[in-house]
């Protein structure tokens, strides 16, 4: 089958089982998306397809066919992305296991909401466990981020 992820088309073989964390950690070494649970709880393997937040260990490799897919190392061109940046500015981010699936869904976020309120971010992100700490500097990260956005019209 083939599928782009981070604007690449890449041709794989994959049986029907298989998932697309697997696909994107295992075969394309993208190793910025976690896996924390397996199970759809935690929001660690969050990417986007087509610019949607999905739960990549929720998803099957073939049903990712024919879709963009972006990873974490997607985001940063010749700098980090706006969302990137406020997560590490306002310390948003402590062992970083969560944070690229955070990231990942904050990016989604602010596509709907570029000015979110604080419970729509709570909404946004209720989906992403962080186990390190409580979400202050998450939700000042993500206010940070859709500022940086608006002035860089990203
Ligand atoms: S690894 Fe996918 S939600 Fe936890
Ligand atoms: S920063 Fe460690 S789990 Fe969130």
């Amino acid at each position: 089958m083939q599928i782009t992820v981070n604007g690449q088309t890449q041709d794989l073989s994959i049986k029907d089982n298989t998932l697309l964390i697997d696909v994107i950690r295992d075969q394309l070494q993208l190793t910025g998306t976690h896996s924390g649970c397996d199970t759809t709880q935690c929001g660690c393997c969050t990417v986007l397809m087509d610019q949607v937040a999905v739960k990549s260990c929720t998803i099957l490799a073939r049903q990712a066919e024919g879709a963009s897919i972006q990873t974490i190392e997607g985001l940063a061109k010749d700098h980090l992305h706006p969302v990137q940046e406020a997560f590490s500015e306002e310390h948003g981010l402590q062992c970083g296991y969560c944070t690229p699936g955070m990231i990942m869904s904050t990016v989604y976020l602010l596509q709907s909401h570029p000015n979110p309120t604080d419970e729509q971010i709570k909404e946004g992100l209720a989906g992403n466990i962080c186990r390190c700490t409580g979400y202050v500097n998450i939700v000042k990260a993500v206010k940070s981020a859709a500022k940086k956005m608006q002035e860089t019209h990203v």
